[in-house]
């Protein structure tokens, strides 16, 4: 579903800034992976993400998603392929438009401006109907502001709205991490729920290890823009935070430090 062949992305190249942010990253998401990212700070994890995304482009490697090589489209054109989730819930949804319009805007995404702006009754309802889902008691508020929902609400709005049109890949970068810890947990829940119904191939960060371990098919430890540990199946269900630490400290030389691993 996902290839990414020897990627490398070094910002500021040839300045004393300098930083090799991916070197010759190799990953191959079959369809219906769902992998979760863990590793310190400054480790590429969201780099890896923006390369996939399309917002800077790579130095070397390809990246084919589904089949299509889709290294040289721009972060626009990738987008009706993608959905994507950021840390910040202020990001992802548009503050003074409508949670309808929100809605119908992700259901348009990749679509020509050309099509009319109407919401037809069918849409409302499919939208409804999918609010529901969320337990949040949306499905009942469609026209109000985006911005007067919370935190958490917003995140699960954005994550409905990533999932809408079913994406070839979902790509969640710390996406609980600015959320109070039973929102957090809630949030959590949809997204294993929407990705286990919808079968979806996810790539997700996490600064919390339980989680990198508890969930997703897969777990992959990045460090130094560099994929150190993949372990996917029965032996990633049985680890525990303990052999992740170690894992890391062997292969590493050194402590894993990620500050929001440190705060949850
Ligand atoms: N746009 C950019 N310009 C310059 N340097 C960047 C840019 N984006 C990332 N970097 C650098 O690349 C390295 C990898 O950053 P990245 O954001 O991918 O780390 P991360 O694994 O997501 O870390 P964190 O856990 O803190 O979110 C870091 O050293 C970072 O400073
Ligand atoms: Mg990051």
């Amino acid at each position: 579903m996902l290839k990414v062949n020897r990627v490398c992305k070094t910002f500021n190249a040839g300045t004393i800034n300098e930083k090799r942010a991916l070197v010759n990253v190799n990953l191959h998401l079959h369809p219906g992976d769902f992998v979760t990212i863990i590793g310190g700070n400054g480790a590429g994890k969201s780099t890896l993400m923006n390369m996939i995304a399309g917002v800077y482009p790579i130095d070397a490697g390809t990246i084919v998603l589904d089949g299509k090589n889709i290294s040289r489209l721009s972060e626009s054109r990738r987008a009706q392929y993608l959905g994507r989730v950021f840390q910040d819930p202020m990001m992802g949804t548009a503050s003074d438009m409508q949670i309808v319009e929100n809605l119908a805007m992700a259901k348009r995404r990749g679509q020509r401006r050309t099509l009319a702006w109407g919401v037809t009754r069918a849409e409302k309802e499919e939208y409804a109907e999918r609010l529901k889902i969320l337990g949040l008691g949306l499905e009942s508020r469609l026209t109000a502001k985006v911005g007067l929902l919370s935190g958490g609400q917003r995140q699960a709005l954005t994550l409905l709205m990533a999932t809408l049109t079913d994406p070839k890949l979902l790509l969640l970068d710390e996406h609980t991490a600015a959320l109070d810890p039973k929102t957090a947990a809630k949030v959590l829940d949809l997204t294993e729920q929407i990705v286990g119904e919808r079968k979806l191939t996810t790539l997700m960060v996490t600064h919390n290890m339980n989680d990198a371990i508890r969930m997703g098919n897969r777990l992959i430890m990045m460090h130094e823009g560099q994929i150190i540990y993949d372990v996917r199946g029965a032996e990633k269900k049985s680890l525990t935070v303990k052999d992740l630490l170690q894992k890391f400290e062997e292969v590493a030389g050194g402590e894993l430090a990620n500050d929001r691993m440190l705060l949850s």
